[in-house]
């Protein structure tokens, strides 16, 4: 099994193949000498000046009126043939690439430099004590994060992309635990316990519609914007980040197959259980956060947008008295 699925894994993903041959780095939850602290010493993109994730402050973002919607192709419909889940080794990755179907799930619009198609999906986590997403909400992390990566249809390779700034389009979701299980996750949830082990791939029971992954469709125009990097080694930074607002609900028995079915790659004598699998916050540095036209205006002062109508109404001979 072990060799069978490392294989396809380096098909399939050039981009961990790379980073897993040097094998060199890690989450501090495996070992902190090869944490995220560290991965600047293997990488020195890795400490550069547009890195992901970042923290997104509500109260310091900025709105873009041409953030409208986004344009989902092939997310409504279930692909025929395979879906490949993965345990690489550092994530559960759902690979949505080499069926020829996969050319037609795409987005586009929604503010983004072209076309971009689906490569695969994956997640980031913490533990039973601990929130793990990698994107934070005004300081604070959800349980857990979806990260669904794109590739500018004008690039050919992973490889081509990451040399350019918006050479990739990643959606981040986050989630939050419901007491209920989300049905629309029991596909990836029951194909866990067939990748405990890193190296380890499965084909899930069927296809499905991604869009059922997302936050419901009258929300999806409601998203956070900015320019940013890959989240693990090489940490290229060629990513347009897409965070959407409405977080996605997880049942708690769900979240706990993540953290209690999969482990990392066996270091020493016990295999450790894939936990904490998210990067820290990286400084924003002169970066904005834009606001998609649809977000939530924050509970502090979206005072750019609001102030001109108020002084306005406010000096306006013709408001009507109390
Ligand atoms: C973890 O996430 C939940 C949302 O599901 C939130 O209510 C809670 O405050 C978070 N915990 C921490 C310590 O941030
Ligand atoms: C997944 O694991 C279950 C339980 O261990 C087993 O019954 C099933 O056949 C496995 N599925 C695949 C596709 O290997
Ligand atoms: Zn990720």
């Amino acid at each position: 099994m072990g060799p069978q699925g490392l294989g396809i894994t380096f098909v399939t993903l050039p981009l961990v193949i790379r980073v897993a041959a040097g094998g060199q780095w890690c989450y501090d939850s495996q070992d902190p000498k090869c944490g995220p602290s560290h991965w600047k010493e293997l990488k020195a993109t890795c400490g550069g000046s547009k890195q992901s994730p970042v923290n997104i402050n509500r109260r310091r973002l900025q709105r873009d009126s041409g953030l409208g919607d986004i344009v989902f192709e092939g997310y409504d419909q279930a692909p025929p043939g395979k879906w490949k889940l993965v345990n690489n080794g550092h994530t559960v990755m759902l690979s949505l690439e080499g069926e020829p179907a996969s050319e037609h799930i795409a987005i586009s619009g929604g503010g983004l430099p072209g076309r971009y198609r689906a490569l695969q999906l994956h997640f980031h986590w913490g533990s039973p004590a601990a929130n793990g997403s990698e994107h934070t909400l005004d300081g604070h992390q959800l349980p857990m994060e979806l990260h669904i990566v794109h590739i500018n249809a004008k690039y050919r390779t992973l490889g081509e992309a990451k040399g350019h700034p918006s050479g990739l389009a990643v959606l981040g979701c986050f989630f939050q635990v419901s007491e209920a299980p989300n049905p629309n996750y029991n596909t990836i949830v029951s194909g866990l316990r067939n990748i405990s082990h890193a190296g380890q791939s499965v084909d899930l029971a069927s296809t499905f519609r991604l869009s059922t992954l997302l936050p419901r469709a009258s929300r999806l125009s409601r998203y956070y914007r900015y320019q940013g990097s890959l989240t693990t080694p090489d940490c290229s930074e060629a990513v347009v980040w897409t965070v959407f607002e409405e977080p996605v609900d997880i049942g708690w028995a769900q979240l706990w197959a993540f953290m209690n079915t999969v482990y990392f790659p066996a270091s020493g004598a016990v295999p450790q259980k894939m936990t904490n699998n998210y990067r820290p916050p990286q400084p924003l540095h002169s970066r904005k956060v834009f606001a998609s036209r649809d977000a939530t205006s924050s509970r502090g002062c979206p005072c750019h947008l609001l102030s001109p109508l108020l002084l306005l109404a406010l000096l306006s001979p013709l408001s009507p008295s109390p």
